[in-house]
């Protein structure tokens, strides 16, 4: 028994290595943890499995039971048969005798079968229940730990990659747990008694009839572990198909005016007809190697038919025809479990494969996390102060500083406007502050408080920024408001609401505040979807708030409306409007002009165009011609 787990071990291991080889390349996780080779990886699967003692005893018990009368069928119609052919060569058979022996032993295959299903449903049960809490509770520790890890990360690594990660690779493990680690044990149980007692019975015969069972063995191994590949494969294939047939669906618009549908044609045909060959090629390996099993099991049948027969015929040897028939029944009932092998040691490849992928994600360290013993974040004032920050994005494409020594303070009461070209480091900035990213040199303080010592919750209550990219959810228009808060009352939500100039329009809604928005709801405008963003961020009253371009699709006289809403709101709190527009920031305490990551230029409105410079020569291309209008417009 321990050869054969021995060589499951050594071919999931060799076929561990094989299938990883194409999906390393796929794959864009530069920095995998050493999770071990395949062997560690079903080690630790096993060990997380055995921590549900109670199932693996029970299951233990049902598995030995489920053997013991599956054997016993092959036994009871041996003696079955030896007992009518004694009958039979008797001087007087006793045709009652013949009949009782012939309802008993009906009577008894029949209780062994019924058993037998008994037992083996009950193991299967326990097997699946087993697998089922072992995937549940990978999928909490995945998604929790998807929750945690850095941006850094999700920057580096690609969403779908995490994503068949957390679907595929998860099913691989709990497949195993299911299909390859408890059904280990009954096969070896099984086969490993099953060929002890046909030993016992005939050695030469029992030879013979095994003789298939290498065959058999290796041919569904192999086949395995080509389709198991193969529809891996397959699977990205369809996975290529969804994502053309998706990115088609949304980019309806692009698509149709450009009236490019003849070449979405040719890229879904291209892709559906690899999935097509994919699908014919593993159905050609599989009904092949369906063939040489069949051929091997009843070549060794004839062979057990003739040999066993001629001893039968053969006076000097003891050999009965009960005997050949139990013989007979053995190899019917050892093809199953032979072929399932294949199954066994394909879910062992793909346990240790998706494993090894998920455990690669499990074990990341996060790189922003709370440092051991954070306190929370005490809001005293609410002063913000970036000391010398430096800041660099660490990515595949190097480590180009993106923020160069830029020190600024925003106290309570003050807006600190940013402006600055495209890609000039204004977002990198904002994220800073929530700690989305760490700085690689300086310091950024709340209250004198290190950001980096407080703990992230803390930290993300009091700071709140709206986003450049919106990003709304499929749900209610109040459940999004009430996003970071989901017991605000209805009050709340609709101060909010109408603070960022949505609750008119809201309100005329049928639904209202209830209404779905998304795919299965209305569709909102970029300009709505920017102020429900805004007041998704509001409502919880962050002591410091950040507008990234967030009023960017929204008209001037919103804007002005919602920036008089919101003054009492932020009277007391430090604010910072990155804008490209100059009359959303105008009125700033100190604007900082960024350049490369440098803050080239800084003061109020007034001062930087006393200065004439780069902020003076972009306010005379926005606003010099429109001057006349601000001016009527009152404060901007
Ligand atoms: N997640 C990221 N990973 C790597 N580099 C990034 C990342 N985000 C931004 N960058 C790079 O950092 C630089 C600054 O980007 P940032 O988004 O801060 O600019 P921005 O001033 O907000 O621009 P915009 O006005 O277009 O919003 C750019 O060169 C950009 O390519
Ligand atoms: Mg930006």
């Amino acid at each position: 028994m321990s050869f054969l787990l021995n060589l499951l071990t050594r071919l999931t291991v060799v076929s561990a290595a094989s299938a990883t080889a194409p999906a390393a390349g796929s794959a864009s996780m530069t920095d995998a943890d050493d999770t071990g080779g395949g062997f560690h990886v079903l080690m630790r699967i096993i060990r997380m499995a055995l921590e549900y003692k109670m199932f693996i005893a029970v299951g233990l018990v049902l598995i030995v039971g489920a053997s013991i009368f599956q054997l016993f069928i092959p036994l009871l119609i041996g003696s079955g048969v030896e007992t009518v052919e004694e009958i039979f060569n008797s001087e007087n058979p006793d045709i009652d005798a013949l009949r009782w022996t012939l309802v008993t032993t009906a009577g008894m295959l029949l209780g062994s079968a019924v058993l037998r299903g008994l037992f083996t449903y009950g193991h299967m049960y326990i097997s699946e229940n087993l697998a089922q809490r072992l995937g549940y509770r990978l999928r909490m520790l995945y998604y929790e730990k998807l929750q945690r890890l850095s941006f850094a990360y999700h920057d580096r690594v690609h969403t779908g990659d995490l994503l068949t990660r957390g679907l595929l690779d998860i099913e691989g493990v709990r497949a195993f747990a299911s299909r390859g680690m408890l059904r280990v044990l009954y096969l070896a149980i099984f086969v490993g008694t099953g060929t002890f007692l046909m030993m016992r019975e005939d050695w030469q015969l029992a030879l013979i009839s095994l003789s298939f069972v290498p065959i058999a063995a290796w041919r569904s191994v192999v086949a395995r572990l080509q389709t198991s590949q193969g529809w891996r494969r397959y699977q990205e294939e369809m996975g290529q198909l969804t994502k053309i047939m998706d990115e088609n669906l949304k980019g309806i618009r692009v698509v149709r005016s450009f009236s490019a549908e003849p070449y979405e044609l040719v890229k879904y045909d291209k892709s559906s007809n690899e999935a097509f060959n994919r699908a014919y090629q593993l159905v050609t390996v599989r009904a092949t190697n369906l063939s040489y099993i069949t051929l091997a099991f009843f070549g060794a049948m004839s062979l057990v038919l003739l040999v066993g027969g001629l001893k039968v015929l053969d006076e000097s040897d003891p050999f009965s025809l009960g005997q050949l028939a139990q013989f007979l029944a053995f190899m019917s009932i050892m093809q199953n479990p032979v072929r399932q092998l294949g199954m066994v040691v394909a879910g062992w490849a793909r346990g240790a494969t998706s494993g090894k992928r998920l455990f690669e994600v499990l074990d990341q360290v996060p790189e922003i996390d709370d440092k051991p013993g954070a306190k929370d974040l005490v809001i005293t004032g609410g002063v913000l102060r970036f000391e010398h920050i430096d800041f660099a994005y660490m990515d595949q494409f190097g480590d180009e500083q993106v923020l160069t020594d830029v020190t600024f303070e925003a106290r309570p009461g003050h807006t600190i406007g940013i402006v600055g070209p495209p890609g000039s480091g204004k977002s990198t900035l904002a994220h800073l502050i929530p700690r989305f990213y760490d700085p690689i040199a300086g310091r950024i303080l709340i209250d004198d408080q290190d950001i980096s010592e407080v703990t992230l919750a803390s930290l993300r209550r009091a700071v709140g920024v709206v986003e450049q990219d919106t990003f709304l959810f499929t749900t209610t228009i109040d459940n999004n408001v009430a996003y970071g808060d989901p017991w605000a009352e209805h009050r709340t939500i609709e101060s909010a609401t109408s603070n960022a100039q949505m609750g008119e329009y809201v309100e005329r809604l049928p639904s209202g505040y209830g209404t779905l928005i998304g795919e299965r709801g209305v569709s909102l405008s970029g300009g709505q979807r920017q102020r429900l963003s805004i007041a998704r961020s509001i409502m919880l009253h962050p002591q410091i708030i950040v507008f990234d371009d967030s009023t960017a699709a929204i008209d001037a006289a919103t804007e002005q409306r919602i920036r008089a809403a919101l003054q009492e709101v932020t009277a007391d709190r430090a604010t910072i409007i990155i804008s490209h527009r100059l009359s959303s920031l105008m009125h700033a305490n100190e604007i900082l002009f960024l350049e490369g990551g440098k803050i080239v230029e800084r003061g109020s409105h007034a001062e930087l165009l006393e200065q004439g410079g780069k902020y003076r020569d972009l306010y005379e291309l926005q606003i010099r011609p429109e001057d006349d209008n601000v001016q009527s417009g009152g404060e901007v």
